[in-house]
């Protein structure tokens, strides 16, 4: 329960055990809008608590993780209020508390972003270590590295972060691996800091880069954001602004994915091209037809993309996150595909789901080799998190039969009414709640779920 006693979104639709019924085969066409950045939202909201004045952001997501990230903020004090529109107005001069419950933590690893706001704010910090996907391990010691540097003392007791620092004081900091959430925690607890900090070997991805633009907008002095080196100059006061996120490339690179597999024609509207360059190339390697706009990219599928290799990188490279989607493509395309996951070392649950429609995949440590198949059949299968939910949807659509999604909480964290976007796009996709019958129409087919 957050701190008004009544249940957030998340806790009544977690209770409800929602599905998906999706009944493949129908390419996608038409236009979609893209929503606002995931992972640049869970880092701007708790960034507004630096500022000594309210700020107001547009373009949030309203998808479960920002919900569940209001809500903790709400339960140590902030006045917090978010609207459906993805406007969100913060107000931190309530916040007390630099301490906050695993309940509310436990449900995302983003919860992360608290230690190194409340560090840079208050000078200390008590959060339990992170939840969130489970696609393999998902240290913190890059975090902790350079919360030390800065002077801070840091320990972990029975799961609890603890981090104070009578003073911060800029230093370099140099991360032994390139990590989106250590660049930015440690951009949080730099801004406010005395003096200099440079961080070396800093993530590049777009989220990064808005994340230091929000920062700049309260009146921070971050520079570099966007390449390997981040210089911070300590300022004593951040104000309140007006900051509006950019568009999430994930969401993007998931639609542009949906619409090459099921040979489609579908213009993703309202983005930034540049940011889903590596996407675009893998499409176009592939035989598929890649049109870009000012702020829009049009994909237009074939029926068997051309086979193709993937390492998933950090920015620029090819995302991680859009790894699980393409493998849709890479189980029906022409010949042996490989995929090789750099980032994580479980990031492979969706392939055992993605058997029992048909596919043909093999897994050894951190490589998937794809044979390509003729097509997939529907059946009832299980998301095991965000993006592998994210990759059933797209076998779903195309798949010959109806398929069946459970834990379909997982997609709702981070995609904002998928449901209703893909209905627009000419997808036969219903969100049934537990217990409820699926709709006839749907269950026409002979493979009926479960
Ligand atoms: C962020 O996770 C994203 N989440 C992930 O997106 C994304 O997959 C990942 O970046 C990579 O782009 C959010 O932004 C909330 P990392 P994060 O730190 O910050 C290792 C999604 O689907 N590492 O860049 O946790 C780590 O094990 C989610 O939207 C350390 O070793 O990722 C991994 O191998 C899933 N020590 C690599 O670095 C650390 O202290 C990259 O992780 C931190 C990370």
């Amino acid at each position: 329960m957050n701190s008004g006693g009544e249940a957030s979104a998340i806790q009544v639709r977690g209770i409800l055990l929602e599905k998906f019924y999706i009944s493949g085969g129908k390419p996608l066409t038409g236009k979609v809008s893209i929503g606002g950045a995931k992972n640049a939202a869970v880092a701007i909201l708790p960034a507004a608590l630096l500022a000594d004045g309210p700020c107001t952001i547009h373009n949030l997501p309203y998808i479960d993780d920002v919900i569940c990230l209001a809500d903790i903020l709400k339960e140590i004090g902030a006045k917090v209020n978010l609207n459906k529109r993805g406007e969100a107005y913060v107000e931190s001069s309530t916040v007390t508390q630099y301490k906050a419950s695993y309940d509310m933590v436990k449900q995302m690893r983003a919860s992360y972003y608290l230690l190194g706001v409340l560090l840079g704010k208050f000078g200390k910090a008590e959060i339990p270590l992170p939840g969130g996907c489970e696609i393999g391990a998902r240290p913190i010691d890059q975090h902790i590295k350079g919360f030390e540097a800065l002077g801070a003392n840091v320990v972990i007791e029975h799961g609890v972060v603890k981090a104070s620092a009578k003073k911060l004081i800029g230093n370099e900091v140099y991360l032994d691996v390139v990590s989106v959430g250590a660049t930015i925690n440690i951009m949080f607890a730099a801004v406010k800091a005395e003096g200099s900090t440079t961080i070396v070997n800093a993530a590049k991805e777009p989220h990064v880069v808005d994340v230091a633009n929000f920062l700049n907008s309260m009146g921070a002095n971050v520079k570099g954001a966007g390449t390997d080196t981040i210089r911070i100059k300590g300022v004593d006061r951040l104000n309140g602004c007006e900051y509006t996120i950019i568009p999430d490339q994930i969401e993007a690179g998931t639609f542009m994915v949906a619409a090459a597999a099921t040979a489609g024609d579908v213009v993703v509207a309202d983005v930034i091209p540049k940011h889903m360059e590596s996407i675009t190339a893998k499409l176009l390697e592939m035989g598929i037809e890649v049109i870009e706009g000012d702020d829009y990219i049009r994909v237009r599928g074939i029926q068997k993309p051309r086979r193709v290799n993937i390492k998933t990188l950090p920015y620029p490279g090819f995302p991680t996150d859009l790894q699980q989607p393409i493998s849709v493509i890479c189980s029906i395309a022409k010949g042996t595909s490989i995929i090789h996951e750099s980032l994580f070392d479980h990031r492979f649950r969706h392939v055992e789901e993605l058997r029992r429609m048909g596919a043909n995949i093999k897994v050894e440590d951190r490589t998937a080799i794809f044979e390509g198949v003729d097509g997939l059949s529907g059946a009832p299968v299980t998301a095991t998190d965000l993006r592998a939910g994210a990759a059933l949807i797209i076998a779903g659509l195309v798949a010959n039969g109806v398929t069946e999604i459970d834990n379909i909480h997982f997609i709702d964290r981070g995609y904002e009414r998928i449901e209703e976007k893909l209905t627009a796009l000419g997808a036969d996709i219903r969100r049934v709640k537990d217990g409820d019958k699926p709709l006839k129409v749907l269950l026409g087919s002979s493979n009926s779920a479960r």
